[in-house]
C-alpha cells in the first residue's frame, strides 16, 4: 500500500487524533493549567509510540519536558529531526470565541471551503507538528519509512524556550540529523506554496513608571503632580518619530540592509495590499517610511505596545491621579540584531528619557534571535521539490515576521539550517480568539511530509 492510499484509509482517525490533542488546553504561560500541560506531553509521547516508534520519552526539564522519540531503521541512512511545540498560547478573551477554544470544531469558511478546525492551537502549532507524527505513522504503516526520523516537541515556546537551549546543547549526540523540518509557520497562499527562510528575532520589556507615593485626588493635585500614565504615552510616543524609524540610539546599527535586488526578488511575492487591508477592515496600512508591507513585516525591525495599563478601568468614573503606570514592549528584531544588546539599549534610553518628576523600572522578559536560512541547502531543496509535487507548484522563498528563537540556536549548536515547512495561512488567527487549521491544510501537509522524506532521501544520495 503506498503512502497516501495509507493516508486515505486513515483519513477520519488522523483527523479525530488530533481534535483529542486539542481537547487538552496546555496553555504553558498560565499555571493554571499545568496538569495539562503535562498531558499534551503525555499525549505526545503515545502517539510517537503508536505511530511506530523505537523509543519515545519524556525529557524533565526545570519547566515543563521535551518529548523525544525516535525510529532509526538504518543508521547509514539520512536522519530527519523534527522540532515542534505541544504547548499553547492562553485563549483569553473566551468571550471573543465563537466557540469553546478547547472543544475544536471543524467549519467552512471563505479562506476555507472544504472546513476549518478551531481551536486554540490548532495551527500554533498542534495542528502542525502532529502532521509530522501522522506522516510517520503513514510511512511506517505503508512500509515505506526512508530516513529515520528523530522528534523534538517541547512544551514552553509560547513563553519563550527558557530550557530549551540547555537541552539542545546537553544532547548534540542524540539529535544528531541531517535535516530539522519544524512546520511553525505560514505559506502564502494554497494556490501560493512558499518556504519560510526568515524569521524575525525579539526583545520583551516591561516597564513601570512611577509618580507620587499613593493615588491622588485628580483635583486636588492634577496638574501640579506628573501623571505617570501621561507621562509614560509621551515616552512612548518618542520612541518613534514620523517616519515610524525607532529613535532608540544605536536600535538600527546592526540592522542588515538588503540589497536592491534582493529586495526586489522578495517584493516579487503575491501579495494583495487591497486584499489584505480589508481582511483586517483597515483603511490604510501603516509602517516604516520607505517600505513595503512584506519588507515591513520580513526585513525591518519594529517597536509595539503589546499592553499598557495603569490607574481606574472599571465601571463608571473615578477621578484619580494614579502612582503608577505599566506597559509591556516588544521589538521585533532582524539579522545582526543581538537581542541582549537591544533590550540594554531600550533600557538605557528609556532611563535616560523620563522626566525628573517620575521614577523608571525597566525589566527584560525573554527574547530571542532573527535568523535567516538557506534557500539551496539539500533540505530546501527536498522540500521545494516535495511541495511542486504535492501543491503542483514551485514554492517560493518568503521571509516573515514572526520569531522562532530554536532556529537560531539549531544554526549555532547542531550547525544546521532548519527548514520551515509550515502549511498555515497568515489568517488563521494564531494567537487570536477564532484560531483555526484548514482540513486540507492538514491533509496536504502529512502528504507533502512524506514526500519530503522520499526527495530528502533521494537527494541525500545523489
Ligand atoms: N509559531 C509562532 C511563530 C510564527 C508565527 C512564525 C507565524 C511565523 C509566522 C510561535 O509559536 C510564536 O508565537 N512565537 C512567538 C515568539 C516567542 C519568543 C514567544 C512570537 O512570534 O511572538
Ligand atoms: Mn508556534
Ligand atoms: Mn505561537
Amino acid at each position: 500500500m503506498s503512502v497516501n492510499q495509507f493516508i486515505q484509509d486513515h483519513k477520519e482517525r488522523f483527523l479525530n487524533e488530533l481534535l483529542d490533542l486539542l481537547r487538552i488546553p496546555s496553555v504553558s504561560a498560565d499555571p493554571k493549567f499545568k496538569d495539562e500541560v503535562f498531558r499534551a506531553a503525555n499525549f505526545v509521547k503515545e502517539s510517537l509510540i503508536k505511530a511506530g516508534a523505537d523509543t519515545a520519552e519524556i525529557c524533565e526539564t526545570a519547566g515543563y519536558p521535551i518529548v523525544y522519540g525516535e525510529k532509526i531503521i538504518d543508521p547509514d541512512l539520512p536522519t530527519v529531526l523534527v522540532y515542534g511545540h505541544y504547548d499553547v498560547q492562553p485563549a483569553d478573551p473566551y468571550e471573543l470565541w465563537d466557540s469553546p477554544p478547547f472543544e475544536p470544531v471543524i467549519k467552512k469558511t471563505k479562506t476555507h471551503p472544504e472546513g476549518a478546525i478551531f481551536a486554540r492551537g490548532s495551527a500554533d502549532d498542534k495542528g502542525q507538528f502532529y502532521m509530522h507524527v501522522k506522516a510517520f505513522e503513514a510511512m511506517m504503516g505503508a512500509g515505506e519509512l526512508p530516513c529515520n526520523v528523530k522528534f523534538m516537541i517541547e512544551g514552553e515556546e509560547e513563553v519563550g524556550s527558557d530550557n530549551l537551549d540547555k537541552f539542545v546543547i546537553e544532547n548534540k549526540e542524540k539529535l544528531k540529523s541531517d535535516v530539522i523540518l519544524i512546520s511553525d509557520t505560514h505559506m502564502i497562499s494554497m494556490q501560493d506554496p512558499s518556504i519560510t527562510v526568515g524569521l524575525r528575532g525579539m526583545a520583551y520589556m516591561e516597564v513601570e513608571v512611577t509618580g507620587s507615593n499613593r493615588d491622588l485626588h485628580s483635583g486636588t493635585y492634577g496638574g501640579a503632580v506628573a501623571n505617570p500614565i501621561n507621562v509614560l504615552c509621551s515616552m512612548i510616543a518618542s520612541m518613534k518619530d514620523e517616519n515610524e524609524h525607532i529613535t532608540i540610539p544605536g536600535f538600527y546599527e546592526k540592522v542588515q540592509e538588503l540589497t536592491a535586488e534582493q529586495r526586489g526578488r522578495l517584493n516579487e511575492a503575491p501579495f494583495d495590499l487591497e486584499e489584505y487591508k480589508s481582511k483586517l477592515d483597515i483603511n490604510e496600512v501603516h509602517g516604516e517610511k520607505g517600505y513595503t508591507t512584506i519588507e515591513r513585516v520580513g526585513i525591518r525591525p519594529t517597536l509595539d505596545v503589546n499592553g499598557i495599563w495603569g490607574g481606574y478601568t472599571g465601571e463608571g468614573a473615578k477621578t484619580v491621579l494614579p502612582s503608577k503606570a505599566y506597559a509591556k514592549i516588544s521589538m521585533r528584531l532582524v539579522p545582526d540584531q543581538d537581542w541582549k544588546e537591544i533590550a540594554k539599549l531600550f533600557e538605557d534610553h528609556f532611563k535616560s528619557i523620563a522626566p525628573a518628576s517620575v521614577k523608571v523600572k525597566v525589566k527584560s522578559h525573554h527574547g530571542g534571535a532573527p535568523a535567516v536560512v538557506s534557500d539551496s541547502s539539500i533540505g530546501y531543496q527536498a522540500a521545494e521539490a516535495a511541495m511542486e509535487e504535492t501543491f503542483g507548484k514551485r514554492p517560493i522563498p518568503t521571509r516573515e515576521g514572526g520569531s522562532i528563537p530554536i532556529v537560531a540556536l539549531f544554526q549555532k549548536e547542531l550547525g544546521s539550517d532548519p527548514i520551515l515547512f509550515g502549511f498555515g495561512l497568515d489568517t488563521d488567527a494564531l494567537h487570536s480568539p477564532n484560531e483555526h487549521y484548514g482540513v486540507q491544510n492538514y491533509f496536504i501537509g502529512i502528504e507533502t511530509i512524506a514526500a519530503f522524506f522520499r526527495h530528502f532521501r533521494k537527494l541525500s544520495e545523489a
